[in-house]
């Protein structure tokens, strides 16, 4: 294969995008440069981010939508600043999108609502929210477990029924099972915008299409997506989304559930306490406008206003920019597996409709082993079920081992990868005589 290194970045130099990345240079197992190719886990934070976080805390440290002083007034313009950029890179009001621990808490948050509605709670307006038993809620099988518990938990309190879409042996979900499996019974279709295992992205419209057909509120995982895709919510046209800032080069402890205004207006919250009230008295309580009604206690203020940088910072690179790197790098990793021996790639083998997240097994060889040889070759990847049991078990398997990109992602890095995965099967003495035998 050629070696043809990335040049550009759409208009920026890729070298300079990759030095925004301090922790890159660094080297691990007896020295060997790192090849970071776990970016679907959490991606690495480019040094604004970095200096976003600790300018906020060495300069405006001040809880935010409380306080009379400057500093509480700085850090509240920070704060709600961060919320503009991140509405901003997803093609969202500000107004819509709620500040959550990561996007399995803003799934968690949306799905307590939708519980607290069919408690009762949120007077009439949130009664359109409601499930009771005869309801359904659909999820498909290339659900991260993130979007998969919560739902069968809120069935489980409700009394509604969990359904779910299949997914096809390339690892996409099956868009032509939508009309019988989505019926007008269902209430909530929450389906992932890309596969964390598969890579594969999913056709956003038929989905909504369907919901809006039956009169179900459609809810995005865009976790995947919003880091290496163009993603705007509106033109999509979905309900709400979630999406975690750590993968999208933002600090960990932070993410966005995004619902649109009038749906968050009706919907009850989800948590109680501290910045989400109106009038309280020892009896009872109302409750802020959107988004403050779901931002109960003192929020993560430093990490939005990284998570804010960090949006900016990828609005900067350019999201097209962004997606035609992602296939650059999804096609090399792709066609050098093709090219080794008793490497199967779960998922699309082509990068149509793809991410660079690319799960594969090794022939004969378990996928905690594959990752520790790739680990003393100084590449990093995740093994395991990537928090998505039911989708390796779809495969019949326990364990991949993936591959996953970001911007900083060069060719050496896939090229090395590549090399260190070449030699697995011979350090293990696994042939394709062997393989079927262990
Ligand atoms: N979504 C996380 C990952 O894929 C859990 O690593």
């Amino acid at each position: 294969m050629a070696l043809v290194m990335t040049e550009k970045l759409g208009t920026h130099e890729f070298a300079a995008v990759r030095a925004d990345f301090p922790l890159l240079a660094r080297n691990v197992r007896d020295g060997r440069p790192l090849v970071y190719l776990d970016s679907a886990a959490t991606a690495q934070k480019p040094e604004v981010v970095i200096d976003a976080e600790q300018d906020f805390y060495l300069h405006h440290n001040a809880a935010v939508h409380r306080g009379a002083h400057q500093l509480a007034e700085e850090a509240t313009e920070l704060f709600e600043r961060a919320r503009e950029s991140v509405a901003a890179l997803v093609g969202a009001d500000p107004g819509e999108i709620v500040w959550t621990g990561n996007a399995t808490g803003a799934i968690n948050v949306l799905a307590h609502a939708i519980g607290h509605a069919s408690l009762g709670r949120g007077g009439a307006a949130a009664q359109r929210f409601a499930l009771a038993p005869g309801d359904e809620v659909v999820v498909t099988g290339a659900e991260h477990h993130s979007n998969l518990i919560p739902w069968q938990e809120l069935c489980a309190r409700t009394g509604a029924t969990l359904r779910w879409i299949p997914v096809s042996d390339e690892g996409r979900i099956l868009t032509n099972r939508l009309e019988d499996i989505v019926t007008d019974r269902c209430r909530v279709l929450a389906f992932t915008h890309a596969s964390n295992v598969t890579g594969a992205v999913t056709p956003v419209a038929p989905f909504v299409a369907r919901a809006h057909d039956v009169g179900a509120l459609t809810v995005l995982d865009a976790c995947q997506s919003v880091p290496n895709l163009p993603v705007d919510l509106h033109a999509l046209g979905v309900d709400f989304a979630v999406f975690s800032g750590h993968k999208m080069l933002g600090p960990t402890g932070v993410g966005a559930l995004y619902g649109r205004r009038e749906l968050l207006e009706a919907l009850p919250p989800a948590n109680y306490g501290g910045l989400m009230v109106e009038v309280v008295t020892m009896e009872s309580a109302t409750y802020s406008m959107p988004p403050q009604r779901f931002e109960a206690g003192t929020q993560m203020v430093a990490q939005a206003v990284g998570m804010g940088a960090a949006a900016e910072y990828l609005r900067e690179l350019g999201m097209d920019a962004v997606a035609e790197h992602e296939r650059g790098i999804t096609g090399r990793l792709l066609g050098g597996i093709a090219e080794l021996d008793g490497v199967r790639v779960i998922g699309p083998t082509t990068s149509d409709q793809r991410l660079a997240v690319v799960s594969f097994v090794v022939d004969g060889v378990h996928a905690h082993d594959v990752g520790q040889l790739l680990d003393d070759a100084g590449v990093a990847v995740r093994v395991g079920h990537h928090c998505a049991q039911p989708l390796h078990r779809r495969f019949g398997i326990a364990a991949t081992a993936r591959a996953s990109a970001s911007v900083y992602t060069n060719e050496a890095d896939v090229d090395t990868f590549l090399e260190a995965l070449g030699r697995v099967r011979g350090f293990f003495g696994v042939s394709d005589r062997t393989a079927v035998a262990r």
